[in-house]
């Protein structure tokens, strides 16, 4: 299972409510340097969680998370053929939270990604597809307000305004 989503889209949260411990590149970069803000050896980290994940479908393990932007066709794409080769289906969940709002929660967080790079990653994200390999898409989303029900498609996505009076609650959505 893979996660889609901006930073600050929940995707974190989302996995601890379900009580999910994900591979994560900053789970590999305090396992590697002690240090989860290192930005260096980049490359050497995604090789890492790359090899974490081969060696967690090698040993048959029946779920496998991992917790990543993963923003682009391009970039899930290496993931869905290592889950195919080794007989697994590819499942995505995507966190369809508006730009704006994942911005916002990024600028109150400490250890946050600048604005110029949230507004590129914002411009790259693309919802996932079936066409792509996946066996199923989970849409997360913000809950309208109280008594509205979730939008049940992607086509309803402008309809939920975040309301920030009340901690937004989130919504899964399956299609
Ligand atoms: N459903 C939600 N409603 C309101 N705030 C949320 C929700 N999910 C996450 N947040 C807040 O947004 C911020 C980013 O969440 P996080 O799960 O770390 O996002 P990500 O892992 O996608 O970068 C955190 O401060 C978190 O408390
Ligand atoms: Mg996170």
């Amino acid at each position: 299972m893979l996660s889609i989503g901006l930073p600050g889209s929940g995707k974190s949260t989302w996995f601890k409510r379900h009580n999910i411990l994900p591979l994560s590149s900053d789970m590999v970069r305090i396992l590697l340097f002690d240090d989860v803000t290192e930005q260096s050896y980049q490359d050497l980290v995604f090789s890492t969680l790359r090899s974490m994940l081969r060696a967690r479908l090698l040993a048959r393990r029946p779920w496998n998370y991992v917790d990543a932007t993963n923003l682009s066709a391009h970039e899930r794409r290496s993931w869905i053929k290592l889950a195919h080769d080794f007989g697994y289906e590819a499942h995505a969940v995507f966190f369809d939270v508006p730009p704006e709002v994942c911005i916002e929660r990024n600028r109150r967080r400490e250890r946050n990604v600048p604005e110029d790079v949230m507004q590129r990653m914002a411009a790259k994200l693309r919802p996932p597809k079936f066409e792509e390999g996946f066996a199923k898409i989970t849409v997360v989303r913000l809950r309208g307000k109280a008594g509205e029900s979730a939008a049940a498609g992607p086509e309803q996505a402008g309809d939920t305004q975040p309301d920030e009076s009340e901690p937004p609650d989130l919504a899964d959505a399956e299609y």
